[in-house]
């Protein structure tokens, strides 16, 4: 209940919420140790363990996602867009809120630039995807700096941005409590699993496949992979 009220507390303060975002990020070194928290040694089990998930998801029976065009959310300086998703999607563009960032996915992606489209400038919260253009929209440890409204507004954008065939992946961390948990340090929440999926509901979206990422170091949050597609398609 505590933690409701401080969710509602940052939603009340909604642009102190994302510039103080802004600003931590802005100090964070442009490295994979920086994007990931100190953390960067777990880059490889993560990217593994999205390729078997992501894989798994072109197989799903009746679910034919494209290979043309995949969208990554909050991608930082490009860590799954060079690691994960150039390597089956023919072009990728990069959504990322710091354009420090930005800046360095063109040195990071050197090797797969001819695969990268766009690298859009923006925070989540103001992005409005191009209508019918993607076959995935990759989410991954972006959606805590969103709060509710933001979110629900920007996956119904998705919903719009995706191919009749599309998905949106979502990889979080949840909390282990059934609370939402603030981190006032990057200005971030975590959210339980029960309200990612309540979101997806609100937002439209179904879930059609969860699993856990496994192998993560103790004392890190559990991380989720969601496929979850427009309850329309
Ligand atoms: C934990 S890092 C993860 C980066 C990347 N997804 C990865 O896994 O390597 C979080 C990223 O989200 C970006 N970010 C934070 N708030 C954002 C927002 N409102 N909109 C878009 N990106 C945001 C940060 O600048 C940072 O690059």
């Amino acid at each position: 209940m505590e933690q409701q009220v401080c969710e509602s507390q940052f939603i009340l303060q909604q642009k102190e919420f994302y510039e103080d975002a802004a600003k931590y990020w802005e100090k964070i070194p442009a490295t994979v140790d920086g994007m990931l928290g100190g953390f960067g040694f777990i880059s490889q089990t993560d990217i593994i363990g999205s390729k078997q998930f992501l894989k798994s998801l072109f197989q799903f029976p009746g679910l034919l996602p494209g290979r043309n065009y995949a969208l990554d959310c909050g991608a930082g300086i490009g860590r799954i867009t060079g690691n994960l998703l150039t390597k089956y999607f023919k072009t990728v563009d990069l959504v990322e809120q710091n354009p420090k960032f930005l800046e360095q996915a063109k040195l990071y992606l050197k090797n797969s630039l001819h695969r990268v489209g766009q690298f859009y400038s923006i925070g989540l919260q103001d992005f409005c995807p191009e209508p019918g253009k993607y076959d995935v929209i990759w989410c991954q440890w972006v959606l805590g700096h969103l709060n509710n409204n933001d979110l629900i507004k920007f996956f119904q954008n998705c919903k719009q941005a995706l191919k009749s065939t599309g998905l949106l992946v979502v990889k979080e961390n949840v909390t282990s409590s059934n609370v939402v948990e603030v981190d006032k340090e990057d200005s971030s929440i975590t959210r339980p699993h029960s309200d990612l999926l309540t979101i997806f509901e609100k937002s439209g979206f179904k879930c059609i496949k969860e699993e856990r990422q496994y192998h993560m170091p103790d004392g890190l949050y559990p991380v989720y992979m969601f496929a979850i597609k427009p309850c329309d398609n």
